[in-house]
């Protein structure tokens, strides 16, 4: 079988992870180059890379590759996913898929035309937690209650965007696949605290079936924390991603006296798994796992919120 030509683009903080799981797989895959606007990036990336070609700009090598990472800010996910789709290209373009819907309606537009894979990086897909627990959530008795937290201390990174296109973009994506509904209604607001954009965010979600999520979002905490409950008349199931652990209290005792169950999973490299599926789904035509429609839905899930941020109303979600 032919080897995957790829390139990286964008040698920031994620790019040098996305290379190395490039390298990685050298069985399956040539690492063409790296492609880094800036001369900063690309004295690293020669550093690191020796002997790999590190250019500014993808057009130099279009011609040379047959799949490309898109590891940029997101505000330019848009003009390089656009154009790689318009080459033919197969594109793993990191989280989010765009920075709105009108911008997610042409890539749609483009992509439905080629017959390239579009894998998006919505890495949190990935816990082991999510095999352990998604058969049980799927079958949910409703109506259920969920609450999500992902906060952190300021990183000073991802300031293009706000940390609703940054953080809450991961919830909104799990909750559509954690919970099989699709949201029909998002109250938020949001506060500016450190930056010109929302630095923290809490977001109402009414879901389908009377079932509601909360999620809390944020880059100037106190401490880092992930996680995730569930709340029905079975009981509870509380998620710490941070931490990899599954506690459990069910509606009875989980052992003589005991009401609360605790196990822990392996932490596993998510990067290193969406790779595999990228090129699985190139070279064997495995269904994407993360696809095209997946970016679109949380790209409407951000701008829905962002709405509601800015108008201070919750907003109807609708789907076309
Ligand atoms: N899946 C996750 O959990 C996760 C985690 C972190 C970041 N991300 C995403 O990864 C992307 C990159 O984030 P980051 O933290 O690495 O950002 P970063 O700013 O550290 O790196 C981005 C790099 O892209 C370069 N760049 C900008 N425009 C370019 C262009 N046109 N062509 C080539 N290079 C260009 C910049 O010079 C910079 O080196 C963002 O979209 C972010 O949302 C995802």
């Amino acid at each position: 079988m032919n080897k995957i030509r790829v390139a990286v683009l964008g040698y920031g903080h994620l790019g040098k992870w996305h290379c190395q799981k490039v390298v990685a797989h050298s069985d399956r895959v040539e690492f063409v180059a790296i492609v880094e606007k800036f001369p900063a990036g690309q004295i690293q990336a020669k550093t690191n890379h020796p002997g790999l070609r590190v250019v500014s700009d993808v057009s130099e090598i279009m011609g040379e590759i047959d799949a490309a990472f898109v590891v940029t800010p997101t505000s330019v996910h848009f003009e390089l996913v656009k154009l790689l789709l318009e080459n033919d290209k197969h594109v793993f373009c990191e989280k989010p898929l765009c920075s709105n819907d009108h911008e997610a309606l042409a890539l749609k537009k483009i992509a439905l035309d080629k017959k390239v894979v579009l894998q998006v990086g919505h890495s949190e897909r990935f816990h082991e937690a999510w095999e352990r627990l998604v058969p049980r959530l799927h079958a949910l008795k409703t109506p259920y209650t969920v609450r999500i937290n992902r906060v952190a201390p300021f990183k000073g990174r991802a300031t293009d965007v706000d940390v609703v296109q940054d953080l809450a973009i991961h919830d909104l994506d799990l909750l559509m696949y954690l919970f099989k509904q699709k949201p029909k209604k998002i109250k938020a607001s949001g506060i500016k605290i450190r930056t010109n954009k929302w630095d923290h965010a809490t977001i109402q979600v009414e879901m389908e079936e009377g079932c509601e999520a909360i999620i809390v979002v944020g880059r100037n905490h106190v401490k880092e924390m992930r996680d995730i409950e569930v709340i029905s008349q079975d009981g509870m199931i509380f998620v710490d991603l941070f931490m990899n652990k599954i506690l459990e209290a069910p509606k009875g005792e989980v052992s003589e006296g005991v009401f609360v169950k605790e196990d822990t999973y392996p932490k596993r490299d998510h990067l290193m798994l969406e790779h595999r599926h990228f090129y699985d789904s190139i070279q064997n035509g495995l269904k994407s796992v993360v696809g095209l429609y997946d970016g679109l839905a949380a790209v409407h899930l951000i701008d829905c919120t962002l709405e509601s941020m800015d108008r201070h109303e919750a907003v109807i979600v609708k789907w076309t």
